[in-house]
């Protein structure tokens, strides 16, 4: 299985996803802001990826810590998880990460700095191992939705390289065929990133699940000759009303979708779901630097000075989602209720 995040010998690895296909490359981080540096500059990326990273940045950023005093070291946790916090405003699985390990050490004020520091690190293991234990579940239930045939079309990249492994919608993917289904999958580009082209287009290779590339703007083609059956993606947001915030572009296939009566479905584990977030309007959508709309591989393809807006995301409307899969069962209409019964301590 691919190694997306790792933790070895207390340095943070990970796959350089900026360099894929043409080159398997890892990134050793033997410091915290070398890990911030790789998530803002999507050498590592994918909402839950970004989540586990963040977890393994903070604990080695622990790890590394002067304090010699409880009050010492929550100071310097709190600049390590400032740090992460400015590196990608859209993905939920971050701030979900950096709650959970602050909230281990607000939970274990007695503790002494050394068994902080052993917490932290095992937190951060552990995040990463049931990342891939969601995805495994997730895919089980998803698979469920899969008919025998299906001609299924997907956006960027959701699968073990934006996670800790396995996927989110492409482990619905994975799922339905080592259940033995005869399945195609038609992969969209991505642009700008081509998070499809390069990285979701690799891993189903990999896989053995046939794969056929499509440039973003010939979805509705495809979904008028009837060549697919559902699209599935993953998630970066999801407010409580089942608004979800994803790659740019993934608003045109839910609206195409709908138009063709083709099911869309959404797959993410719960700490994708933000429950503070009422609707779609209250997500931050980070912009991105314009030389990823005006330059691809190294060559310009605009005109210089020519004005690029760079959304990285964008919101489809609960409307035109038919269910969201996640690792506690798959959620239909009416979202908010539905949701809200899956939260943690709801009966
Ligand atoms: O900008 P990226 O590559 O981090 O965006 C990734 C996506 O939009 C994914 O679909 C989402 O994070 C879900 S990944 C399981």
């Amino acid at each position: 299985m691919i190694k997306t995040v790792a933790w070895e010998k207390d340095r943070v690895i990970l796959i350089d996803q900026t360099r894929l296909p043409s080159e398997t490359t890892y990134v050793t981080c033997e410091d915290y802001e070398t890990v911030a540096g790789a998530i803002k500059t999507m050498i590592v990326r994918g909402a839950p990826a970004i989540g586990v990273a963040a977890a393994m940045g903070i604990a080695l950023g622990a790890l590394h810590s002067t304090a010699s005093t409880y009050d010492g070291f929550k100071e310097q946790l709190e600049t390590i998880c400032h740090t992460f916090a400015q590196t990608r405003p859209t993905a939920v699985n971050l701030f979900w990460a950096i709650d959970r390990m602050n909230g281990l050490v607000i939970a274990h004020a007695n503790k002494s700095v050394e068994e902080l520091k052993s917490l932290l690190k095992h937190e951060a293991i552990r995040i990463g191992e049931e990342d891939i234990e969601i995805n495994r579940r997730m895919g089980a239930m998803g698979n469920e939705l899969i008919p025998e045939g299906a001609r299924i079309l997907t956006h960027c990249n959701a699968g073990a390289l934006a996670t800790a492994g396995y996927g989110t919608a492409l482990g619905v993917i994975r799922a339905a065929h080592e259940a033995g289904k005869r399945i195609e999958v038609f992969a969209c580009e991505t642009r700008p990133f081509l998070q499809g082209a390069r990285l979701t287009a690799w891993e189903l290779k990999e896989s053995g699940i046939p794969v056929t590339v499509i440039t973003d703007g010939m979805a509705g083609y495809a979904m008028h000759q009837q060549k697919v059956s559902l699209v599935i993606t993953g998630a970066d947001c999801i407010c409580s009303n089942g608004d979800v915030a994803n790659k740019i572009g993934t608003y045109s296939l839910a609206v195409l979708a709908r138009e063709h009566r083709i099911p869309f479905y959404v797959a993410a584990p719960l700490s994708t779901i933000n429950p503070t977030c009422g609707r779609g309007e209250g997500v931050s959508i980070e912009e991105r630097d314009s030389t990823e709309v005006t330059h691809m591989a190294g060559q310009r393809v605009t005109p210089e000075g020519v004005d690029v807006w760079n959304p990285a995301f964008d919101i489809t409307p609960a409307k035109y989602v038919s269910a969201i899969i996640t690792e506690k069962g798959v959620v239909t209409k009416p979202y908010k209720q539905n949701l809200e019964k899956l939260r943690p301590g709801s009966r």
